[in-house]
């Protein structure tokens, strides 16, 4: 610790090498100093001390008055002399090894004051007090940062646990892990099976009702700590429990649906492939193979079926869910794919039938095993017939229920083919789609009144 003394003003007595003792004295009282240095020439004798002073008086009396300066000052060695910048430590030091004055020099190595206890006193306390000053800023600063910390991890979305494997303790705990190790970890068997990573990445029910996933990581190899975190996914395993309801609930009604399970088997041997198209030759390159593709179109074509349901499009005039769901299922059983191989480039005009020679084939099979009315067996027909196409005996009232069910027919073949995300909503007589997969050049938007037969499509980022 470096000692600045620069700031005491004790101004340096000085008396020539002739001055009487008494001037020396008088010099003294009047400084701030304990020392007088005394001057010969353009130099530094030597200096004279308040106890020199009194010792010469006592053993001369009067005759003292006529010792000169010169002839008692002490001689100035090397060793007398500390430089102004100098650490506490050395002084002190150099206190204990000698007696008499340590004297400061500037940096030229001249003399410019003597060092009094006083000062060294005042450098220790200041420096006490500076240090006093610096550990009650940093007992604050910790304290704030401790409490900070424990704040902080209160407020986090996620319960955190820090505990020694070692001890099998818990170190740290926040409040929503507190709450979660109450409700689910009751016996100490629990807790060590958490610690030694029996539950990791599982997701766990709370008594409250919500999920969490365990993550379980060595947090530092020195202390051997491990950190527990529960992380909230009710929100994601409530949705995934919802479409795996949904999906289960869509596969029962189907089967129950299904009135020979010859149909179901059927539907499973139709592969739909993905493809790749080439606007400039119009060829198409084979990229995957669906190998129940159809069977999922038409689970697929229920699921949207289903969501109509319930935003009520079946309340409508014209619409009639009983009609849809056969029509739906039966569909596509008169498909025939060719057999195709991933890598394969082919014409799809070439390869592949015409829709409408399937959809034929698909209602008189229907019609004659499996008792479908005349509603049914005409969108099974028409199913790959554009409006315009339809012959004139198309019943005109089954034309609501032509355009929706060709809708939602390209809509399924998106979702299994593209693997498209398609949303719907019921405005009316109006259905409004949107549809995203991985294939920009597929996203869009189509708005169709299926009264009217009003189609407005838009492309979508
Ligand atoms: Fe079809
Ligand atoms: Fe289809």
């Amino acid at each position: 610790m470096e000692c600045n003394f620069s700031k005491r003003d004790v101004s340096l007595a000085t008396v020539t090498a002739d001055a009487s003792l008494i001037e020396v004295a008088e010099k003294l009282i009047n400084s701030q100093g304990d020392l007088v240095i005394v001057q010969k020439g353009e130099g530094v004798q030597g200096y004279i001390d308040h106890k020199s002073i009194i010792k010469w008086f006592l053993k001369e009396g009067d005759k003292a008055a006529q010792i000169k300066a010169g002839d008692i000052a002490v001689e100035i060695k090397e060793k007398d002399k500390l430089p102004e910048k100098i650490d506490i430590e050395s002084i002190v030091e150099r206190l204990k090894q000698r007696e008499g004055h340590l004297l400061l020099t500037n940096e030229k190595g001249e003399v410019i004051r003597g060092l009094s206890f006083m000062d060294v006193i005042d450098q220790l306390s200041a420096f006490h007090k500076q240090e006093r000053h610096e550990r009650i800023k940093a007992k604050r600063l910790a304290k704030n940062t401790i409490l900070f910390t424990h704040l902080m991890i209160d407020m986090l979305p996620f319960g955190v646990i820090l505990v020694s494997r070692e001890r099998g303790k818990i170190v740290k705990c926040n409040r929503l892990a507190k709450k979660i190790l109450s409700e689910n970890f009751s016996n100490y068997d629990e807790i060590t099976a958490l610690i030694n990573g029996v539950y990791k990445d599982k997701v766990i029910e709370s008594k409250s009702g919500a999920y969490y996933r365990m993550e379980v990581n060595s947090l530092d190899k020195k202390t051997n700590n491990i950190l527990v975190a529960f992380i909230d996914v009710s929100r994601e395993y409530t949705l995934l429990n919802q479409i795996k309801e949904i999906q289960e609930e869509v596969e029962t009604a189907f089967l129950a649906m299904l009135p020979d399970q010859r149909i179901e088997a059927r539907l499973k041997s139709i592969p739909e492939y993905m493809d790749e198209y080439d606007e400039n030759t119009g060829m198409i390159k084979i990229t995957g193979i669906i190998e129940d593709g159809c069977y999922r179109h038409v689970v697929n074509m229920l699921k949207l079926l289903a969501d109509t349901f319930k935003q009520g499009l079946m309340e409508l005039p014209g619409m009639n869910k009983n009609t849809l769901v056969q029509a739906t299922i039966l569909h596509d059983i008169g498909k025939v794919q060719p057999d195709l191989k991933v890598g394969d480039v082919v014409n799809p005009k070439e390869v592949f039938e015409q829709g409408f020679y399937h959809a034929f084939r698909g209602a008189s099979l229907s019609r004659s095993l499996y008792d479908i009315n005349d509603e049914v067996y005409y969108l099974i027909r028409y199913h790959h017939h554009a409006e315009n196409e339809l012959p004139a005996d198309f019943p005109d009232y089954l034309l609501v229920m032509h355009r929706f069910f060709r809708l939602i027919d390209g809509l399924s073949a998106g979702i299994t083919r593209r693997g498209s995300k398609v949303k719907m909503k019921i405005k009316g007589t109006k259905i409004l789609v949107r549809e995203q997969s991985n294939f920009p050049s597929y996203n869009q938007e189509i708005e169709m009144d299926i009264y009217t037969g009003r189609v407005i499509r838009r492309d979508i980022e």
